[in-house]
């Protein structure tokens, strides 16, 4: 069972417990391929530990009192593998939300799904509302899955929508503010990722959350998706601990 988490926090409140006001750590689950191989498995046997990883990590996320977590579980551009391991990995997201919905949702975690449904397949597309539906209103951690993403993609759908709204009169295009872009990204009303992990060692952002992550602190590490572990985690966010955030300003003491 996830356990409830010791410091409770209603949305849009900061977790006091965690340093520098930290709510929100997006994770690029990088490896889960390179980890199989390693151990002569096939990639397929990857995936399937990399979802016992993710369910850990969202257990000590909740109990640390993150406020938002984001997982890239899929990219727009990961359709470009062997359909095998693409069916697979539709198949594994149908299992995670059967098998662990309940367990997420008893734990008042919100699901926010992100990324193009159109080109889901209806069932998967639908799996995917009614778990946003369930957890609607629960109170907790806002566990954000990225899942047939891509940054570039979401930004394009956001360019459209705008320009649909300037073409009906809507809106005047000297009006467009960034914040007028966030509001139809399909992250809106999330805050943008103050941590950004990736796994397996890849130094890349691979068309993750671009727009929303002008700001955020990176860290990287060496284990395999699967690998990862609370241990691992708690690293990230004491590094993140010790980093300085200016957001182009200057440092309050040079102020
Ligand atoms: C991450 O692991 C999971 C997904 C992209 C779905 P990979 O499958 O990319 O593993 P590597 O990078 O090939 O080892
Ligand atoms: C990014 O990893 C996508 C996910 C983790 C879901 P990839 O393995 O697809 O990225 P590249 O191809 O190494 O850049
Ligand atoms: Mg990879």
């Amino acid at each position: 069972m996830i356990a409830k988490p010791d410091v409770v926090t209603e949305p849009g409140q900061k977790a006091t417990c965690l340093p520098g006001g930290l709510r929100h750590v997006g994770v690029i689950m990088d490896g889960n391929g390179r980890w199989a191989q390693a151990r002569g498995l096939s990639r397929t046997e990857g995936h399937r530990h990399g979802l016992d990883s993710l369910r850990r990590m969202i257990r000590h996320s909740v109990a640390i009192g993150l406020r938002f977590v984001t997982v890239y579980s899929f990219s727009s551009e990961n359709w470009n593998r062997p359909e095998t391991e693409v069916s697979f990995l539709m198949a594994l997201l149908r299992r995670f939300v059967q098998r662990d919905l309940s367990e997420i949702h008893q734990a008042n975690v919100k699901i926010r799904v992100i990324g193009d449904r159109e080109t889901l397949e209806p069932g998967i597309r639908q799996l995917l509302v009614d778990a946003e539906e369930l957890t609607r209103d629960n109170t907790g951690m806002t566990l954000v899955v990225a899942f047939n993403y891509g940054s570039r993609d979401e930004i394009t759908r956001a360019v459209r929508t705008l320009a649909k709204k300037v073409e009906a009169g809507q809106i005047n295009p000297v009006d467009i503010t960034g914040d007028m872009i966030g509001e139809e990204l399909d992250t809106a009303g999330i805050p943008d990722p103050d941590l950004i992990i990736r796994t397996s060692g890849e130094m890349r952002l691979s068309n993750f959350l671009m727009w929303q992550a002008a700001y955020s602190e990176f860290y990287f590490c060496q284990c395999h998706w699967p690998d990862f572990d609370e241990v691992e985690f708690d690293r990230a966010l004491a590094d993140y601990a010790g980093r300085e955030r200016r957001f182009g300003g200057l440092k309050a003491k040079a102020l």
